[in-house]
This record gives structure tokens, sequence and C-alpha cells, in this order.
């Protein structure tokens, strides 16, 4: 959601915001714009569309400069057009803003700045936010930092935020709370970015921009940071761990099939130091280090969104079998405002691949404001979530980069099963041979995706049949009803079929009715868990004509005759089986987006890092 780039230095800005708006084009977004500074001119392009089109635009113009700041919007308030894209400029055109974010009060700002005389071309909220300090600076006569300081002191919502001034070549001055911003440091030139992907090209040393602080990149001047309430900060430069090739599709299509397919790769990178194969342990550092919490936890409640929120559900699964803690799976949209009874010796797990997730990050402070222990479970490390948590523990899933979450769903399963069967083991609820078998089959899990995902060419095929439908359902039981929400909601995400995932004995209550020879109906079917329950309600959908795709364990003929078609898992334990079964039906949903002609990486109205709730 909203991609914010920065340069100044020596080099020509243009190219190295262009690129980095490209780096950035997977957040999600609907109009992208560019503002230089050039000899005294500020100059600001804007297009609807994608970054592409802006390029189509910006070329017969002037794009010479050194310092520059870009930006992807996606819309919040007011429609994707010209106007309404970013930069803004600020009534006298000196100075020009981006944002990233909500500012919640910027109807009554606007109104004070109409009755100074400030008249408005756009209907978004960034336009005031520049105005007002265009207002701030002038009635105070201070400079661009303080102006931004004194400004944001007025502001009520969430933002990242660059601006530049005609009459200061050498500065940017950025600021952010709850949206996340970095700061690159080159040789005598400094990047700014939304996250890291289109800095890490130039350097690897950076600073991540803490929330109420304003950073000032100065030409050949050390980086400067203050907070909102003017305190001084030292900027804290980390190294990044990211490589250039983790952004690129590697001779793949799309990011989605390239990150479906690393996933045997990743839950081994999930596992790294983790699991040991040898001694048939799980060792989590995050575990360890606050062992009594866990050990004493009366209850443990899980906040995320999504995707996410979908692994927290197996998480559920799997903590109550082993842990026997009664565990709660909160959206935490809802979770945040509904006044959640949280006790002291509750554990908050906040779940999120961005770490940024606007309504995550707020669940994780009101649980923390009320006493609870929070743990973290995300996949991009300095992110906001993991520096918010009082513990977590990285899912190593690398760079995700397709909006379809595939990989790091798979890597937050893993690392929730590694919990549940930890904890278990040290509560003592979950029997020793137990736990040593599930630790030896979770080692299998890499190997057993290499083998599966050899079905891809076979998946690609019959999902050709499916581009016909309006409607799909997905029915599981058990660990595989979430993984069949999940399923759902990566076809509807990439390929705009309208899908519904249900328990797969709620079916009789309800979506039965929609069951003809039109619907085709996914179910997952292993031999691990409830298996004839399953076949019972295989049934129900054959006596109505229903097309059922059906996942089965190898071996199995029963279901195989039942099905029109049929994908085949490895076997494994039933608490591992969402581990296999996710793959087809990311595969599935994949291939008929595909088919179909959609853009499967940045599909339509959806963003990667919602950063606003
Ligand atoms: C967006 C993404 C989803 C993701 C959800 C939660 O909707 O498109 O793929 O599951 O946000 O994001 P998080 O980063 O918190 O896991």
């Amino acid at each position: 959601m909203c991609g914010i780039v920065g340069y100044i230095g020596n080099r020509q800005a243009y190219p190295i915001l262009i690129k980095g708006l490209q780096r950035l084009e997977y957040r999600g977004y609907d109009s992208a714009g560019i503002a230089l500074l050039d000899d005294g001119n500020l100059n600001v392009y804007k297009a609807k569309g994608k970054v592409s089109d802006l390029v189509h635009f910006a070329e017969q113009k002037n794009i010479k400069g050194t310092v520059g700041i870009a930006h992807t919007r996606w819309a919040t308030h007011g429609e994707p057009n010209q106007v309404n894209a970013h930069p803004h400029y600020s009534q006298s055109e000196e100075l020009a803003i981006i944002h990233n974010g909500i500012i919640e009060n910027y109807a009554i700002l606007k109104e004070g700045l109409q009755a100074q005389g400030y008249t408005f071309h756009s209907q978004t909220d960034t336009e005031v936010l520049v105005q007002l300090i265009e207002y701030v600076k002038k009635s105070n006569k201070v400079d661009l930092t303080k102006a931004v300081q004194l400004a944001l002191n007025q502001v009520i919502g969430a933002y990242a935020i660059a601006v530049i001034e005609k009459n200061q070549p050498d500065i940017i001055v950025a600021a952010r709370k709850g949206s996340p911003l970095v700061v690159g440091i080159g040789e005598d030139e400094f990047f700014l970015a939304s996250d890291a992907t289109p800095i890490i090209e130039y350097t690897n040393q950076v600073v991540y921009i803490g929330d109420e602080e304003i950073v000032t990149l100065q030409r050949g001047k050390q980086l400067k940071i203050r907070t909102i309430a003017d305190a001084e900060k030292t900027p804290e430069i980390k190294k990044l761990e990211l490589t250039l090739s983790q952004l690129e599709k590697g001779g793949y299509p799309h990011f989605m099939i390239k990150e479906i397919n690393e996933q045997p790769k990743t839950l081994s990178d999930s596992m790294r130091g983790r699991v040991s194969h040898e001694e048939n342990e799980i060792k989590l550092s995050g575990f360890i280090d606050n062992k009594e919490k866990f050990m004493n936890a009366s209850r443990i409640i899980i906040t995320a969104c999504g995707t996410s929120w979908h692994a927290g559900l197996i998480g559920k699964y799997a903590i109550e079998e082993f842990a026997r803690i009664p565990v709660e799976v909160e959206y935490s949209s809802e979770f945040r405002y509904r006044k959640p009874v949280i006790h002291k010796d509750d554990i908050v797990i906040a779940i999120s691949q961005s770490g940024e997730t606007a309504d995550t990050l707020a669940a994780v402070e009101l649980a923390k404001s009320q006493g609870a222990f929070i743990f973290g479970i995300c996949n991009v490390v300095g992110s906001s979530i993991p520096r918010n948590t009082d513990s977590g523990c990285y899912t190593h899933a690398g760079p995700e980069i397709g909006v379809a979450s595939t990989k790091a769903f798979t890597a937050q399963v893993t690392v929730l099963t590694m919990l549940a069967l930890l904890i278990g083991k040290e509560k003592g609820t979950l029997d020793k041979d137990q736990y040593t078998n599930i630790v030896a089959e979770l080692g299998l899990i890499p190997d057993k995706i290499r083998h599966l995902l050899k079905q891809d060419a076979v998946i690609a095929e019959f999902a050709k049949t499916f581009t016909y439908a309006q409607n799909f359902i997905y029915l599981g039981r058990g660990y595989n009803f979430p993984v069949a929400l999940e399923g759902a909601l990566k076809l509807k995400e990439i390929s705009y079929i309208h899908a519904e995932g249900y328990p797969a004995a709620e079916m009789k209550h309800g979506p039965i009715a929609l069951i003809s020879q039109e619907m085709p109906v996914v179910v997952i079917a292993p031999s691990a868990g409830m298996y004839e329950k399953v076949v019972s309600n295989i049934q129900e959908i054959k006596a109505r004509k229903g097309k059922i795709i059906s996942i089965v364990t190898e071996g199995d003929v029963v279901v195989q005759n039942l099905s029109d078609y049929t994908i085949c898992i490895p076997d494994t334990v039933e608490c591992l089986v969402p581990l296999l079964a996710a793959i087809p039906l990311q595969l599935l949903a994949y291939h008929i987006a595909v088919v179909k002609g959609c853009d499967v990486d940045q599909p339509r109205n959806l963003a990667k890092s919602v950063t606003v709730e």
C-alpha cells in the first residue's frame, strides 16, 4: 500500500526513483508520481495507472535533478486519478510532499487553512498536510524540518511522509508514525523508501525510522533525527541481509509461481537452527527466553489479518492439541476496537508477513497497554510489529513480492507448529514419542513439497476447465478447514472468482443449496484425520452433481473414484497436512488466474502491505 522513494546525492535522481517505484509496485497502487528539484525548479509529474504510465508521461519533460521524491498511491481519500496522485504541491508550489497513511483530522485542518485563504485542488488528506506545513513554515518563519515538526504536532493519524522545498535543493525532510520508512546511507548520498527493496541495490547500510521521528537528509551532512516532541535521536545503523536476486523473478513468469516453488527451501530456512533432525528436538530462542510465560499462560490470543489469520487458525488447532492452552484467533481489526478482555497472564501472538499491517500493529499496542506478553511471528526483519513485541520468531521465508501470500503462509504455519510442539513437550501435555515422531515428520516436509510440486503441469492443465466458473466452494475439516479458507482466499484474490471456504460438515447448513453441476467444489480429504466423515461429505456433493476436485493422500482410490479431478499429496501426520495441502490450492488459483489473463502479482485493488486501517 502506497510506496515512498526518495534520493539525494550526486547522481541523477530520476532513474533511481523510477527503479525504486518499480521495486515497490508489489505493495499495490493505482497511480504514481515524482517530484524533482532542478536548478531552482520544483517539477512534479503524475499519472494514473502504472509506473510505466508515469515514465511515459515524465520522459517528455525535464527529468533532471539530483534530489527527488516519488510515490505509488493506493487510493484512500479520493478516486485514483492524476489530480489525487502524489506528490502534492503546497499553495505557493514551493513545497512538494508524498505521503503514506491517513490524516484523520484532515477535514478540520482543511477548514482552518481555507479560512487563511488556502485553496485545494485534490480530494486528498495529503494536500491538507503540505498546505499546513507551508502555513506553519511561513507564519513561524522556521526551516523545513521545524515546520514539519510543528505541523505534525497538529496531526492525528498515521503517516510516512517526505517533503522537499524549491529553495532548499540540499534537503529532504521525512517523518513517520505508524507507516514504515527506511533510510539507506550511501557515500555522500541518502536513499529513502517504504521498505528496503529499492535501497538494496545501492547500499546495505540502513536506518529504520521510528514512530514520531523526523529525519533530515542533507547533502554532505550526517543523518539527523529528532522526535516530534523535539528530542534528538542517534541514528542506529543496521546491515541489510537482503540480496538483489531475492527481488527478481529468477526465470519464472510471475513472483507468485516463483514463491510457490521456493517453499521447499523457505520451510527449511524457517526450521534452520531451530529443528535438530539428529536429536529430533526443537529450539526456539523466543520461547526459551520466555519459557515461564508460556508455561503459565492461561490463554493465547492470536491476532492477524488475511492469510496470516488463516495461519493463526491452524496454530490454534496445534496449540490446543499439543499444549492444551485455550487459543482465540482474532481479526486484528475487530480485536483492536471491541474492548477485548485481556489478562496479564495472556500471551498475544501477532502474526504478520509484512510486520506493518496497521490493524495488527494497533492490536499489539492495545494488548501491550493491558499488560499481556506479546509474541510476534513476522517475516520482514526490522519491521514495525517485531520492533513492538516482547519476543518472537521470524519466519525467514525471504521477501514475498506476489500480493497473494504463499511461502509466508507455510512459513507461519511451520513456526506455529514448532511453537505448539515445544510448549506441549515442555508442559508434558504432549507424549514424548508423538513429539519425536512429529518433529521427524516435520523434517521431511520440504522434500515432500518438492515431490508434490511435480504435479504443477497436471494442475495447470485442468485449471483451464474452470475459467468459466463464477463461484467455487472449498471444504475441509479439522486442520484443513483453515486450509480451505486459504485456498478460497487465494482464488478470490488473483482470479476474481468468488470463492467460499467452509468446514465440510457445515456445508449442510447453507452452501449445499448452491451445489449444481456448474459448481466446482474443492475438498481436502487426506487419509489423516476424519477421512470417513469427509468421504460422506463428498458423497453428498456427488449426489447433487457438483464438480469435485479432491486433494487426497497418495494411494487413495476411494475419493479419487468419486472425484472429477484429483491432486495427490504425500502422506504425513495430521497436523502437518496443511503444509502440503496448501500448495496445490496455491497452484490451482495461480493457473486459473493465468488462464484468465489476470495480473497475478498485482491483483486489482489489493495491497501487499496494508498500512492503513
Ligand atoms: C493483505 C495482503 C495479504 C495478507 C494480509 C495481512 O491483505 O494482501 O496477503 O495476508 O494483508 O498481511 P500481513 O503482512 O499482516 O501478513
